[in-house]
């Protein structure tokens, strides 16, 4: 997988856009409704200059009465417009913004391993509640603040040059100093929130690494030490948040200052023009009625600009997401792995976890026919678990090849491959929901029975049947309410239900009492049986029980066979053996 760059503005826009698509018809009723309210707010000081001009100075009180209910209805029907616009642009950016959501989590659910172990969970879940957070006011006021505010802008200041264009021109003579203002805001202001993303993320990382260790936190005293790496993680999130509102503060004064001189100016000037009546005091009065007509939009458009500026910066964060591929995609012939018989060959299996890491793996071979369980033992570190999560396919080897049935896993589709596959990690992971709904993991459509059927095998049942709920008891987070050993069976039911062809297990080494071991081996009898099984084995009696011993060290596999005649080699397996058996005696 390569890292992708900052993606362009033009890449943000696409995104933006095919997410909007699907709402494009409310989107052109809320902009006709964003047209007549504007309209609305420009007529307001055109019928205000009529009720003067025509109404008041020629001293017609009748017209004042007509001019006055006009303007009454300009402005009912400017309220009605807005709120139906108000209304229209939510809808669409709530849903925007929700589909998006989803889109990024679909597509973080399908990247590999490899990601998730590069990034920090903090920062994906940041990317999925922060950063779409931030976008919210631009998709859902955006459009309208955009449009509006234009419209209006364009609108005043053509009335403005109707009106008078000498006084028109005079006002605009501000613009070339604000063009330049906005544009160093935005370099300085881009650049300092796409910091406010980064440390963001770092922040909730930091928390939830934090509270999901919580135990060990606290059992090492180590409270203050994370209270004060917390305090120096918020306190560069304060930082970079401080300098945006920094370039805020002065840009907007000076956006004001701007609009104060423009109206100093029409006031010096368009008194003038008065003086020597070549401008009526209606339409000085119009003029600088619209006048703040033509800052108020400049204001607020600058304002949605610093808007903007912060939800492109996490626009840019989740297209970054978007433009990470699943290193792991299937290849474009992939076909369906058919029905598996089970036999399993490594052909000299090179592996790297990355181009910058050293090889792990150099070059294992060893085989496993139909329904044998092969057991995988060897030192911490020995490479163990980088076996078979390539068997799993959750990597690919740097050279050599992983064959099931004599196919390259590289050649079929995970999901046909991982369908056949039952996997029970070292510890095994739960699910918040029931215990019943945690068997039914990998088949969720099981019946009740089947679910009964599955745990009886194991020797579940009776555990789970005492807990206060039974199969419907509400299981925590990661099965915080089970003991290790329970999780341990919960996790062999679900993946007896599951019926794998090839059966991968992560042997816990972790000690339980002798009745559950007793227990666990009973069900590992049963989970194995009839499957091709890869164990990662700590406990004697599984290793002694498998059909093929595949001893690995640095990478490498140094012996393999029965556990009988491994005794006999009197090589590394026999010593190994030794420190076991004298272990346990
Ligand atoms: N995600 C990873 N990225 C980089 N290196 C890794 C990764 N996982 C494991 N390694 C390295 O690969 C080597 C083999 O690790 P592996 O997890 O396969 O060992 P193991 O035999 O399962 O050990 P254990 O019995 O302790 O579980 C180790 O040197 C380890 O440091
Ligand atoms: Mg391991």
């Amino acid at each position: 997988m390569t890292a992708p760059g900052r993606p362009g503005r033009f890449r943000r826009g696409r995104t933006l856009a095919r997410f909007a698509r699907p709402y494009t018809r409310r989107g052109i009723v809320a902009g006709f409704t964003m047209i007549v309210a504007t309209g609305a707010s420009v007529a307001g000081p055109v019928v205000a200059k009529q009720v003067i001009d025509s109404g008041i100075r020629p001293g017609d009180y009748s017209r004042v009465v007509e001019w006055v209910a006009v303007f009454l209805a300009v402005v009912v029907v400017g309220w009605m417009a807005t709120a139906a616009q108000s209304y229209l642009t939510s809808w669409v950016g709530e849903r925007v913004l929700a589909d998006i959501r989803v889109a990024v989590f679909a597509h973080v659910q399908r990247l590999d391993l490899g990601f998730f172990e590069r990034t920090p969970a903090g920062v994906v879940i940041s990317r999925l509640t922060n950063d779409i957070e931030a976008m919210n006011s631009m998709v859902t006021d955006g459009p309208t603040t955009l449009l509006q505010n234009t419209l209006t802008l364009v609108g005043s200041a053509v009335v403005l040059l109707v009106l008078d264009w000498r006084l028109a021109l005079a006002t605009l003579t501000v613009f070339p100093a604000m063009a330049i203002g906005t544009a160093i805001f935005r370099r300085y202001s881009g650049r300092a929130y796409r910091r406010t993303r980064e440390r963001m993320g770092d922040v909730t990382a930091s928390l939830q690494e934090d509270i999901s260790g919580v135990r060990v936190v606290q059992a090492f005293r180590r409270e203050d030490a994370n209270y004060r790496q917390f305090l120096g993680v918020n306190d560069r999130y304060r930082a970079a948040n401080v300098q945006t509102v920094n370039a805020a503060a002065i840009y907007f004064p000076f956006v004001s200052l701007l609009s104060a001189v423009a109206t100093a100016v029409v006031l010096g000037y368009g008194g003038l023009l008065v003086f020597h009546g070549q401008l009526s005091p209606g339409s000085l009065f119009a003029f600088i009625g619209l006048l703040s007509n033509f800052f108020d939009p400049v204001q607020q458009l600058s304002q949605f600009y610093q808007t903007m500026l912060s939800a492109m910066a996490a626009l840019e964060k989740i297209v970054e997401v978007f433009d990470t591929e699943p290193a792991m995609a299937d290849a474009p012939g992939a076909r369906p792995l058919p029905q598996i018989a089970g036999k399993v060959e490594f052909a000299d299996v090179h592996f790297a976890y990355s181009q910058s890491s050293a090889e792990v793996l150099h070059g294992v071979s060893f085989r496993a026919e139909p329904g044998q369980t092969v057991a995988l033992v060897g030192h911490t570190g020995a490479g163990k678990s980088t076996v078979v999560k390539l068997l799993a396919r959750f990597y690919d080897p740097t050279a050599g090849r992983v064959l099931i049935d004599g196919t390259d896993v590289r050649d079929v589709s995970a999901h046909s491959l991982r369908s056949q596959l039952g996997i029970v990690p070292q510890e095994s992971f739960l699910f918040s929901g029931s215990v019943r709904a945690n068997i039914a993991f990998g088949r969720p459509e099981a019946s009740d029975e089947e679910v009964i059927a599955a745990a009886e095998a194991v020797g579940a049942d009776a555990f789970i049947r005492a807990l206060p709920d039974g199969y419907d008891t509400e299981i925590q987070e990661r099965g915080a309410r089970l003991s290790i050993g329970q999780r341990q069976l919960v996790a062999f039911a679900r993946a007896l239900l599951a019926d794998p062809r090839i059966l991968i297990l992560d042997e816990a080494t972790s000690s339980v009492d002798i009745p559950t071991e007793a227990r666990i081996e009973e069900a590992l009898e049963t989970l194995l049986h009839g499957r091709t099984a890869f164990v990662v084995a700590h406990r004697l009696s599984t290793i002694r029980r498998a059909d093929v011993i595949v001893v690995l060290e640095h990478g490498r596999v140094i012996e393999a066979g029965t556990h009988r005649q491994l005794i006999e080699r009197r090589g590394r397996y026999f010593a190994l053996y030794d420190d076991w058996v004298e272990a346990v005696a």
